[in-house]
C-alpha cells in the first residue's frame, strides 16, 4: 500500500473531503492532534477499528480512544452525562482531555476491548475538528505509532512507523503539546486520573476536588492484575536503546554518567546540563520547564535511538504539573529502571547554594537548616566584609564611582549604591569588582568549615548565580511559588478571575532565570507547606 502525506489546513475543505472518503470507505487515516498523531478509523465501524490494531500491532485489550469534533457529539457514544463532565468540558475541552464514561450500544466491542466504559476525547487542533466533522462520525483513534514505540509528534515519525501500511497521513505540523492526553475516568463515584498528560492532576483538582490517582500512574502494572486503564500494562514509548530514568541534581548526573565513560552510553538531558555532559547526549527540554520537556520528549527518544547506542540515561524532572505525565513516559519508557541519585551516602562535605527573590522566604529557608545543624555563610555579610577590610577594592571602587564614596578611608555605601544602580554598567562595573572577591571569600569560609569537621555549609546570597558563586555548590536550592499557586492563591486572596490573575502574573518578571538552574525550588508559600516542601532537600541533605 502507497502511504500518501498530505498537507491539510482546517480550510482545505475539498481535501479534508478527500481524506474523510477514505474513513467513509472502511480504512484508516493518520491525522494531527495537538497532543500526539492519531490512527483513525470509524468509531461504528468494526472491520476499520480491526485495521488500525492490525497497522499498529497493538494488542486487542487496549481500548481506543474516540474523538468527537463537537460536544454534542458525545450523546451519540456514551449512555450518561454525569455533572463533573459539564463542569470539565466548560474548562478543559476541547483540549488534551480524555474522560472515560459508561459507552452506549452503538460503539463496537472492539473499540473498548469489551469494557463496558468508554474514552472520549474532543481535540483543540483545528484540523483534526474539521477533519472529524467531514467525517461526519466520531474517529476511535490511538497514537499513530508501531505500539510500543514513542508516539509520533510529527507526520515523519507517523511514515517513519506506519509507511506502507495505511492510506494517507494529514500532516498538520508539528503537536503543540507532545504527549498525550489526560486520560481521567468518570466510572466511578470519585474521578480516577489514569493517565496524566497535558491537562495536570492540579487543574483537574481546582475543578472536580478530591481525583483519585490510579496507581499505575507511578509504577509498575502486573500483568497479570486487571488494569483499570489497559494501556497502563505494557512497555510503552520505547525507543530500541535501553533507557534507565536517573533521579537527582543536574550536578549529580553529570558527574553519574561522564564517570561512565562507555562507549555505549549515551544521555537525555535538560538543555542547562549541555556543557557538562561529555558523552553524546539528546537535549530534551528545559529542567524546570515541562512543558518544554512533554513538547519535545518523543521526539527526543527518537533521537536517542538514532546515537546508536545501548543505554540512555535519562534526567527525570520532578514529577508535579505537566511533569507527572513527563515521568509518567519516561518510567515506562526505562520499564520502571530506575537510579535514585537523590539517598546521600554520608561523611561527606556538601555545600548547598540558596538563592531566590526578596521575600521569597529565603531567610526562612535558612533559619530552618541552621536549627538543624548545617553551618550558614551569610552573602549579604561577606558583601559587607570585604568593603571594610580591602583597600584595594576601596581604591578601584572610588576610581569608577568618584573619590567621595570615601570618607576618611570608610565606605558610604548609600552613595555608592545610588550612583552604581543608576544604569547597567554600573551595576556590571560594580560587580566586575565585588563578585571576584565575595567569591574568593566564600571559598575561605567553605575551606575552613571542611577543616572544622562541618558536614553541611549553606551559602545564603542573592546575586549567587550571577556572582559565580554557585560554582562551589555542590545543591542550588531556590525559593519561589509556581505559577498554579500563584494564579489560585491570586484568585482567592484578590478575589478576582482566572484571566485578571494570569495578566497579573504576566505583567511580573520571570522566575525562570533561576529556577532554571536550581536543583530544588523550595514554594515558599505557605508555612503550613513548608515541612513537606522542604523533605526532598532536607533528605537529600541528611538533615
Ligand atoms: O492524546 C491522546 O490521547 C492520543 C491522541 C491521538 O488523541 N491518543 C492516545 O491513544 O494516546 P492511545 O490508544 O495511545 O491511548 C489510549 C489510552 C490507553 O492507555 C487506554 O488503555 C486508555 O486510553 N483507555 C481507552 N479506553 C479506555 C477505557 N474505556 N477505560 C480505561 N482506559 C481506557
Ligand atoms: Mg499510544
Amino acid at each position: 500500500m502507497i502511504t500518501e502525506i498530505i498537507k491539510i489546513n482546517p480550510k482545505d475543505t475539498e481535501k479534508l473531503n478527500r481524506a474523510a472518503k477514505l474513513i467513509k470507505n472502511g480504512e484508516t487515516v493518520a491525522m494531527p492532534t495537538e497532543t500526539v498523531y492519531g490512527l483513525a478509523a470509524s468509531a461504528f465501524d468494526e472491520n476499520a477499528v480491526n485495521k488500525i490494531f492490525e497497522a499498529k500491532g497493538r494488542p486487542q485489550d487496549n481500548p481506543l480512544i474516540v474523538h468527537i469534533s463537537d460536544i454534542s457529539q458525545l450523546y451519540e457514544i456514551v449512555s450518561f452525562v454525569p455533572d463533573s463532565l459539564k463542569k470539565l468540558a466548560n474548562r478543559f475541552m476541547p483540549g488534551p482531555l480524555t474522560v472515560v464514561l459508561p459507552k452506549n450500544e452503538k460503539i463496537p466491542d472492539v473499540v473498548t476491548a469489551g469494557l463496558p466504559s468508554v474514552a472520549v476525547r474532543m481535540p483543540s487542533h483545528e484540523t483534526a475538528r474539521a477533519f472529524i466533522s467531514a467525517c461526519g462520525v466520531p474517529l476511535a483513534a490511538p497514537s499513530a505509532n508501531i505500539s510500543g514505540s514513542p508516539s509520533p509528534t510529527s507526520a515523519k515519525h507517523v511514515y517513519d512507523d506506519l509507511n506502507g501500511k495505511i492510506p494517507m497521513i494529514i500532516d498538520g505540523g508539528e503537536c503543540s503539546v507532545g504527549i498525550e492526553s489526560t486520560v481521567l475516568s468518570l466510572t466511578g463515584e470519585t474521578p480516577e486520573l489514569l493517565r496524566p498528560g497535558g491537562i495536570t492532576l492540579e487543574q483537574l483538582q481546582s475543578v472536580l476536588g478530591e481525583v483519585n490517582v490510579n496507581a499505575a500512574v507511578l509504577s509498575p502494572v502486573d500483568k497479570n492484575t486487571k488494569a483499570c486503564s489497559p494501556g497502563m500494562k505494557y512497555r510503552h514509548y520505547s525507543p530500541k536503546t535501553k533507557i534507565i530514568a536517573v533521579k537527582g541534581s543536574s550536578r549529580s548526573f553529570a558527574d553519574y554518567v561522564n564517570f561512565k565513560k562507555d562507549e555505549s552510553v549515551c544521555a537525555l538531558i535538560f538543555e542547562e546540563n549541555r556543557e557538562n555532559i561529555i558523552v553524546p547526549y539528546v537535549a530534551y527540554g528545559k529542567r524546570n520547564d515541562c512543558n518544554s520537556q512533554a513538547r519535545s520528549l518523543f521526539k527526543s527518544l527518537r533521537e536517542v535511538d538514532a546515537l546508536g547506542k545501548e543505554v540512555c540515561y535519562a534526567e527525570l524532572p520532578r514529577a508535579d504539573e505537566t511533569g507527572l505525565a513527563v515521568v509518567n513516559r519516561l518510567l515506562r519508557a526505562a520499564g520502571f529502571s530506575l537510579v535514585n541519585l537523590e539517598k546521600k551516602d554520608g561523611g561527606e562535605f556538601t555545600v548547598l547554594g540558596l538563592t531566590g527573590k526578596t521575600g521569597s522566604g529565603k531567610s526562612y529557608v535558612c533559619e530552618i537548616l541552621k536549627n538543624k545543624g548545617a553551618a550558614i555563610i551569610d552573602g549579604d555579610k561577606l558583601a559587607r566584609e570585604i568593603v571594610k577590610n580591602d583597600k584595594e577594592l576601596l581604591k578601584e571602587l572610588a576610581a569608577a564611582f568618584g573619590n567621595d564614596i570615601i570618607k576618611d578611608g570608610v565606605l558610604d555605601r548609600k552613595l555608592l549604591a545610588s550612583r552604581a544602580f543608576r544604569d547597567k554598567e554600573g551595576v556590571e562595573t560594580l560587580n566586575a569588582l565585588t563578585h571576584p572577591r565575595i567569591t574568593r571569600l566564600a571559598d575561605c569560609e567553605l575551606s575552613s568549615l571542611k577543616k572544622s569537621g562541618a558536614r553541611i555549609a549553606v551559602i545564603d546570597a542573592a546575586a549567587l548565580i550571577e556572582s559565580g558563586i554557585s560554582e562551589k555548590c555542590d545543591i542550588l536550592a531556590v525559593t519561589y511559588a509556581p505559577e498554579s499557586v500563584r494564579l489560585e492563591r491570586i484568585i482567592k486572596r484578590d478575589g478576582i478571575t482566572e484571566s485578571e490573575a494570569l495578566l497579573r502574573m504576566g505583567a511580573q518578571k520571570e522566575d525562570g532565570f533561576y529556577s532554571s538552574k536550581a536543583d530544588y525550588v523550595i514554594r515558599c508559600y505557605s508555612p503550613y507547606n513548608m515541612n513537606k516542601e522542604l523533605e526532598p532537600l532536607l533528605k537529600k541533605l541528611g538533615l
